[in-house]
């Protein structure tokens, strides 16, 4: 099972602007962070995985950086930053530093000398293209709407951009790049960070010649997605990477690689690769789509028993041959228990619920700020109350082409990447007390009711049921290297899975819907006595019969056999 301590952790995600003001100015920083490890390490957190903190002008909250070893003025300053990383060692936790290798900001040096004239040395830093028959040079569409291709008067060619304009891409066909890049990974290493979540890393490459994209009429997943994700030269450069940086330092590290299944996760993250630890994956997160060529607004009620074949691939293809990173939220997606729970009538039992599912499926379970406490999509009436770029762009190609007010507020009420980016909700005074200024984005307006306060003293919460689970982790072996079996493959309504390792069997049963279905206990966990359940999102009796069971609406619940007969 080749135990490392990365499988054994429980990473935390913050995204630093809105995670904790400490001086009043209405966005999140390092300061806020530091106040808050005592609630982290509670909690059980192992390793913190932060969102950028690089300098930045935030057109994109940090994923655009202008200086790579300097801190964003927002956030504070490297000596914040020393001292944060100083008490997190102390506590016994990690820190995973959020890379973006992809590109940088506009304003970034190498940028400004770049386009400052055909002949500067730094030109071939990014990708530049003549245009072709008056407009851009190929049909790419960037992920924030619109082409890839910004033209840039002062020397009449054109730079890509997979993001946003502000975000020109790097190019890594030029080894100068690359050294820099090395060079800045190992300046970070030596600082002693303990690991990298690399950036959307799948898209380093393009494909040669810049060709057209097939798929006219289809949006960037379909129509230009080939085109520049998890080509096969990727991996030569993240081997490089690993090779002559990564390697000598005993660190986790995580990809972003959208747009794979796990046989090609493998080429990452298989044993012997010499790449990464783990990458996120998105199939779940494309459940809901409507089609995969209609974009991610286009929202369709989604199917347990899609989820149940996407994730039983994933723990099946890489068990014993790579590992999962599993995770419902992040700060570019909903809120988990508003998309995949039901966050108006079962809030606290669905969210239990969810997390159960995540933290006992083989691989390093992922928490986003805030879903520890049921934190909750929003729906800000105005696109006023919105920040983010992708939700902003997405709302004027919309308007331009004439659809409804009320249609695109709609889609990014259930989309919009701030869902996950209001402030965390950490009491019940003003303004969630995440600032005594005025936030930079609105705070949810249920910040009375869902807080950090109320759920560390009640014991009922969500947040000290995710505490039981970490603690399950810690102590069960089995919740950490055991095999995956699914049961009830077709079963509409439950999910149910077993984690077998030597003599120790976990049978996880998860009803993710609000009605009360009866749960079959299979023929072979039928010597009931040796069941000893761990963990259950509501009281359970004694004299429940496993062998016909009817469960309550979200009921979850966890439970340990030992084959041999032993307890
Ligand atoms: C990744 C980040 C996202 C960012 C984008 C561009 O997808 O998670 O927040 O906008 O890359 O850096
Ligand atoms: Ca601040």
């Amino acid at each position: 099972m080749n135990p490392k301590w990365w499988k054994e952790s429980i990473a935390y995600q913050i995204y630093p602007i809105s995670f904790m003001d400490s001086n009043g100015d209405g966005k999140g920083d390092l300061r806020g962070v530091l106040s808050k490890l005592d609630y982290l390490q509670d909690l059980g957190v192992d390793v913190i995985w932060i969102c950028p903190i690089y300098k930045s002008p935030n057109h994109d909250n940090g994923y655009d950086i202008s200086d790579y070893c300097d801190i964003m003025k927002e956030f504070g300053t490297m000596d914040d930053f020393d001292l944060l990383l100083r008490e997190m060692h102390t506590r016994g936790m990690k820190l995973m530093m959020d890379l973006v290798l992809n590109h940088t900001s506009h304003e970034h040096p190498w940028f400004v000398e770049s386009r400052s004239s055909k002949d500067n040395p730094k030109r071939d830093y990014y990708i530049w293209k003549k245009g072709k028959n008056g407009g851009p040079p190929n049909n790419w569409e960037s992920y924030f709407s619109g082409s890839v291709w910004e033209l840039d008067p002062r020397t009449d060619e054109y730079y890509l951009h997979l993001y946003s304009r502000f975000q020109p891409d790097l190019n890594w066909e030029n080894p100068a790049v690359i050294d820099k890049l090395h060079e800045m990974v190992q300046w970070w290493l030596k600082k002693g960070v303990d690991g990298f979540r690399f950036d959307a890393i799948a898209h380093i490459v393009k494909a040669e010649g810049y060709p057209d994209a097939l798929n006219p009429g289809g949006t960037p997943t379909v129509r230009a997605y080939d085109m520049f994700s998890n080509l096969e030269h990727v991996h030569t450069l993240l081997q490089n990477l690993h090779d002559q940086v990564l390697y000598y330092y005993d660190i986790m590290t995580v990809g972003e690689t959208s747009g794979l299944g796990p046989e090609q996760a493998l080429d990452y993250v298989g044993d012997g690769r010499r790449e990464l630890n783990m990458t996120f994956q998105f199939e779940h997160m494309n459940l809901d789509a409507a089609s995969p060529g209609s974009g991610k607004w286009d929202v369709v009620p989604w199917k347990l028993t899609d989820l149940k074949k996407i994730i039983s691939n994933w723990q099946t293809v890489l068990h014993d041959r790579g590992w999962n990173a599993n995770y419902l939220c992040n700060h570019d997606q909903p809120r988990s228990v508003s998309r995949f729970g039901n966050d108006l009538y079962y809030r606290i039992p669905s969210a239990k619920m969810l997390a159960t599912f995540i933290h006992m499926l083989e691989g390093t379970p992922y928490i986003y700020q805030g879903e520890e406490i049921g934190m909750t999509n929003v729906a800000f009436e105005s696109i006023d109350d919105y920040r983010d770029v992708e939700t902003l762009n997405y709302y004027e190609e919309k308007r331009t082409a004439g659809v409804p007010e009320a249609d695109i507020m709609a889609a990014i009420h259930t989309k919009s990447r701030d869902n996950a980016r209001t402030p965390m909700q950490w009491d019940d005074g003003e303004d969630g007390g995440f600032t005594t200024g005025v936030p930079w984005i609105r705070v949810n307006s249920n910040s009375r009711e869902i807080n950090v306060a109320n759920a560390v003293k009640d014991p009922d919460s969500i947040y000290n049921y995710y505490k039981k689970l970490i603690q399950l982790r810690k102590q069960h072996q089995v919740i950490v290297y055991g095999e995956y079996g699914l049961l009830l493959e077709e079963h509409p309504e439950i999910y149910a899975y077993t984690r077998t390792l030597e003599d120790q069997r976990l049978l996880v049963i998860l009803n993710f819907y609000e009605h009360d279905p009866v749960f079959e206990l299979p023929e072979e966990f039928q010597a009931a006595e040796k069941l000893e359940l761990l963990v259950s999102n509501y009281p359970a009796a004694k004299e429940d019969d496993l062998r016909s069971l009817k469960l309550r609406p979200y009921e979850a619940r966890v439970y340990l056999q030992h084959l041999s007969g032993k307890a």
